[in-house]
Formats: structure tokens, C-alpha cells, sequence
């Protein structure tokens, strides 16, 4: 048998800090209105998609030990690619030294968890070493007049090596979904800028996000009382507080990033996996439950025992 474990992470954000004082100075909104019902108090914006990925990507090639010449796949999960044609993974790919095949993939925000799990199939049937990133310039897609939208969103990568191992490997269950009769609630027209129904994208994503939870669990054998650590797609405190007590899950096992980074899609879940690496959230043998959300509306989950990094 053949399975797959990550091997190294990384993680992006850009230089630019936008506070919750400093929206409120270009839109009604304020401080308290914001942290309060989103749990955010500033992002980063600035910089490309591929820009992103790449520096995410570098830092999580070196920390595993990879050499980029060794990838059998390059798989960027992103909502916002850097051209409309071709995808932005080939160039990324580029500038890495890849010389394999790549793809970008847009499942929006559970885009990552979806190449997780494609990587883990792509093992499966022969590969060796597969690099997942997901990266976002959301800014470019936001109207910074619209506060509905402009508090959430911000730019960054993540990144993670998935690579083969003898035995089953790490990821012990998973699940992916998708509703196309709720993507009227959270889309971009071509060339146009995010719309969203916070209200009804809220309600869905808890029982999105829980519902996939579970299946991924009970795929994996597991019940929520086994899982050591969540890492949630970031999008609002209150949907991940929410979906953990659907679970039965301590909010407390959560890893949270998006105070300081806001809610950059489809790079939240490496980002913050990346994170949880960095600050010594992560012991050798936890049950992680990856789980993620978003437009489509699509849900991925993944329930892995961590045999990878423990410390940045
Ligand atoms: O990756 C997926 C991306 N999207 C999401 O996950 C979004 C999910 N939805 C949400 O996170 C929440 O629905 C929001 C944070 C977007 C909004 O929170 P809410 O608690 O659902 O607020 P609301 O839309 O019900 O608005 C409450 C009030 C309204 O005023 P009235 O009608 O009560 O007078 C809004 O007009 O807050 C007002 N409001 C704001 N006030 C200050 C809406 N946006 C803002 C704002 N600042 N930015």
C-alpha cells in the first residue's frame, strides 16, 4: 500500500498591513463593528498570486528537503489567478525549478483541501512528491468601497510537500462537496468584483463545513472526540466557533490566523497549517481535521494522523 504524508510547509503574507482604523477611514464601518462580528483586526494586502505561491512554495520545498527538479506536480489551488489564460501554476512552477506538470485549480476557499486530497490520489497511482500551494490577491477582486465584502478579504499563500511513504500514510479520511444551487450567494462576475450574501453564506457554511467534517471523519473511523487540532478555513471567528459546537469540538482545538491575516481563501488552511507548525501546535500522531468553505458553495475536508513537522 501506498499513502502520503506532508513533509514541510510554508507561508506568505505581504508587507502591507490594512487595519480595522484604517478601513474605517475610507467606509462606514469601525473597529468594534468588525472584530466583534468577524473576529478580524487587520489583513495584508499587496503582491501577485504568483509572487505568493512561489515564496509559500520555496519555504515549504526547503523545509522538507525537496528539490524542486524532484516534483512529479505542481497543483495551486487559487480563485484569483494572476491571468485570465494561462493558469498562474505553470509559472510558478517556473520560478520554483519544476519541470513537471502543473494546474491550478479553483474550488475557492476549500480549494486547497480539494488539491490535498487530489495529491494524496495522485500518490496513490505513482507519483512521488507533490507541491500543493494555494495563494490569493483577493484585493484585486474587491471593491474597497463595498464594506460588506472589503473586511474580509485579503492576499497571502500557503503552501505544503505532500510526498509518498510506505504503508497508508497520513490522511485517514476525507470528503469533498458541492452545491451549485447556493452559488448565487458568494460569486465574481468576469472582470468583476466579489458579491456576497453574508447572512446566507454564513448559515450555510457552518453546516457545510460541519456536514463534510463528519463525513471525513466517519470515512476515517474516527469520531470528533479523537481530533487533537482543527485547521479551519478562516473566514469569520463566529462560523468556526459555530462549527466546532456542531462538531462537538473545543473551539479551543482550532487553530486561529485570521485576526492578523483576515480571510485570504484559498490560502487560509495552508497558511494556517504552516502556522500551527511555527508556533508548536502540533504533535507527531495528533488527528488534524483540515476543513474548509466557500463560494460554489464547495466544502472540503480531510482527517489526517501528523507524522510531518512539529516545529518551523
Ligand atoms: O470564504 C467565504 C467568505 N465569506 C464569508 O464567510 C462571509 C460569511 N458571513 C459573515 O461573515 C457575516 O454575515 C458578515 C460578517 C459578512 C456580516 O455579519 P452579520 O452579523 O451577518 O451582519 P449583517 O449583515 O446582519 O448586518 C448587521 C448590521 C446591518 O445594519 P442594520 O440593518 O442592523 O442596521 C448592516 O447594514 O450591520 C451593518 N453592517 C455593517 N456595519 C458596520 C454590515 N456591514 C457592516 C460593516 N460595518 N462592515
Amino acid at each position: 500500500m501506498r499513502g502520503s504524508r506532508i513533509t514541510g510547509t510554508g507561508g506568505r503574507l505581504p508587507d502591507k498591513v490594512v487595519t480595522n482604523h484604517d478601513l474605517a477611514t475610507r467606509m462606514d464601518t469601525d473597529d468594534e463593528w468588525i472584530r466583534s462580528r468577524t473576529g478580524i483586526e487587520e489583513r495584508r494586502i499587496g503582491g501577485t498570486t504568483t509572487e505568493h505561491a512561489v515564496e509559500a512554495s520555496r519555504l515549504a520545498l526547503e523545509r522538507a528537503g525537496v528539490d524542486a527538479a524532484d516534483l512529479d506536480l505542481v497543483i495551486l489551488a487559487t480563485t484569483t489567478p494572476d491571468r485570465a489564460v494561462p493558469g498562474t501554476s505553470p509559472g510558478v512552477a517556473l520560478a520554483l525549478g519544476a519541470r513537471c506538470g502543473a494546474i491550478d485549480i479553483n474550488a475557492a476557499c476549500s480549494g486547497w483541501v480539494y488539491g490535498l486530497v487530489m495529491a494524496h490520489a495522485m500518490i496513490g497511482s505513482g507519483m512521488e512528491r507533490i507541491l500543493v500551494a494555494g495563494a490569493e490577491t483577493l484585493s484585486r477582486i474587491t471593491d474597497w468601497e463595498d464594506r460588506t465584502t472589503a473586511i474580509l478579504v485579503a492576499d497571502g499563500g500557503g503552501a505544503a510537500v505532500v510526498e509518498a511513504t510506505d504503508g497508508p500514510g497520513d490522511l485517514l479520511g476525507w470528503d469533498l462537496a458541492a452545491d451549485g444551487d447556493t452559488e448565487k450567494y458568494l460569486f465574481a462576475e468576469m472582470g468583476g468584483y466579489l458579491e456576497m450574501n453574508g447572512k446566507e453564506v454564513f448559515r450555510h457554511a457552518v453546516s457545510l463545513m460541519a456536514d463534510s467534517s463528519e463525513r471525513a471523519l466517519a470515512q476515517a473511523g474516527l469520531s470528533a472526540d479523537d481530533v487533537d487540532v482543527v485547521i479551519p478555513h478562516q473566514a469569520n471567528i463566529r462560523i468556526i466557533e459555530a462549527c466546532c459546537k456542531r462538531l462537538g469540538v473545543p473551539p479551543e482545538k482550532a487553530v486561529i490566523t485570521l485576526h492578523f491575516m483576515g480571510n485570504t481563501s484559498a490560502a487560509t488552511v495552508p497558511f494556517t497549517l504552516d502556522h500551527a507548525v511555527a508556533e508548536g501546535r502540533l504533535s507527531d500522531g495528533d488527528v488534524i481535521l483540515f476543513s474548509g468553505f466557500g463560494a460554489g458553495m464547495t466544502a472540503a475536508s480531510a482527517v489526517m494522523r501528523w507524522s510531518g513537522p512539529t516545529t518551523g
